[in-house]
């Protein structure tokens, strides 16, 4: 099955095949090509150019883009989209003065969420991220990564990975799965944190492993939650059972997990709203990338990541929407990359590449996803007629797309 796109107005993000990522300066670099064809056979790009270079119009399905713009599908590196519930209750408790951190020592926040999955049935986890799944499709995602730790228990947790697998085999989007049992310690081990840090090492890692359920291994270390030593062992063991790190850090306080992350060849290093200039240092002249998550600090009145500054030094960055019950009840990676624009002060180029290839790499995924690159995933969004990209981020509050492509197919 041929789909032959012309008359596309620009087709934005054309990389070779070798670029995995993007940092620095080159970050505000993205190339295109104005008046272009995009060819796609099956699921996948096979050719691209210029208007001028198209002789063959003979294809099954021939679409006229006149005055839409084309770029890779969003690349979403950083979800929790399988909970029960929601936390709406929370979210009046932080208008009426709460803090997070409040909220979650009187057994809010992750512990309510985790209550609502133990008492939730496969099918209707199944079911109520089926609904948030299609819905972030539609709004342009065509990979995005998936968090267990709403479970908190062997049980759970298991639950909740095999809903991630299900939902990778029920729906085009590519999906990698990560286990986060140590997300939060649950109530039973309040007071034995090693029992817990021994029942993640010694009994779930093992059996996610066996069951090849997991691709990463996620801690969420900060002050009240995994300090940097829980941290290094899980992440250790979860490298030994083939899992590779990538881990929350630097969400309120920076304890270390940056270089905990690094010296554990993490993947990626996530949410980084609270950066000193150490830990940007560290960051250099690694293979690391970091992940900015606007919409959660925008959610939270929390400072955002200092994403110009770490740009302007020469670090890459990825951007992802963090989806979950408590601190980013959204899954729109249109919002996070306006919000990147807005807030962080990274330009709609910087936005781009950090929303696609960049979020590629922060799945293990930028040799098939994330860039208009022959061979790679014909994942698209097809926006409506606007005036250019940067519209893309101005209209912060408007869907701008009209088309969405998923390995192929529209959605
Ligand atoms: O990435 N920070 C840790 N975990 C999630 C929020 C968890 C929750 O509040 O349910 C996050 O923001
Ligand atoms: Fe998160």
């Amino acid at each position: 099955m041929k789909t032959l796109l012309f008359n596309i107005k620009e087709l934005l993000q054309i990389r070779d095949e070798g670029i995995q990522k993007v940092a620095g300066a080159d970050m505000k670099e993205l190339p295109a090509i104005k008046n272009a064809y995009l060819l796609v056979e099956d699921e996948k790009i096979i050719d691209y150019g210029s208007m001028q270079e198209l002789t063959d119009y003979n294809a099954d399905q021939v679409i006229d883009a006149r005055g839409q713009i084309i770029l890779p599908a969003w690349c979403d590196s950083h979800t929790h989209i399988v909970y029960a519930g929601n936390r709406e209750g929370e979210f009046v408790d932080r208008i009426n003065g709460l803090s997070y951190e409040e909220i979650a020592a009187k057994g809010g926040g992750i512990l309510n969420s985790a209550k609502k999955l133990q008492n939730s049935t496969e099918q209707e986890l199944f079911e109520q991220s089926s609904q948030r799944l299609q819905e972030v499709m539609q709004l342009g995602t065509g990979a995005v990564e998936i968090k267990s730790g709403y479970g908190l228990s062997p049980e759970a947790e298991l639950k909740m990975l095999r809903v991630i697998k299900t939902l990778s085999k029920s729906y085009p989007v590519t999906i990698k799965s990560t286990f986060l049992g140590a997300h939060a310690f649950p109530a039973l081990f309040k007071d034995d944190q090693s029992a817990y840090i021994d029942q993640i090492c010694k009994e779930m890692i093992p059996l996610v492993a066996a069951h090849q359920l997991a691709d990463f291994i996620d801690v969420f270390c900060e002050k009240g939650y995994f300090d940097t030593e829980q941290t290094a062992q899980i992440l250790e063991t979860g490298t030994r059972y083939g899992m590779r790190p990538k881990i929350h850090v630097n969400q309120f306080n920076s304890i270390g997990g940056i270089q905990v992350g690094i010296s554990h060849n993490a993947l990626s290093v996530d949410h980084l709203e609270v950066m000193t200039q150490d830990d940007i240092d560290s960051l250099k002249h690694t293979e690391v990338m970091p992940v900015a998550l606007p919409s959660c600090s925008y959610f939270l009145s929390i400072p955002y990541t200092p994403a110009r500054t770490m740009i302007d030094q020469g670090l890459p960055l990825a951007l992802a929407t963090d989806f979950n019950p408590g601190s980013t009840p959204s899954g729109n990676m249109n919002f996070v990359v306006a919000t990147a624009c807005i807030k962080m002060k990274i330009t709609p180029e910087e936005a781009i590449n950090a929303a696609t290839i960049n979020g590629a790499y922060a799945m293990g995924l930028s040799s098939s996803h994330g860039s208009i690159t022959k061979g790679k995933f014909a994942n698209l969004i097809i926006t409506k007629d606007i005036p250019s990209y940067n519209f893309i981020p101005y209209a912060f509050g408007s869907n701008v797309i009209d088309k969405v492509m998923i390995k192929g197919t529209f959605i």
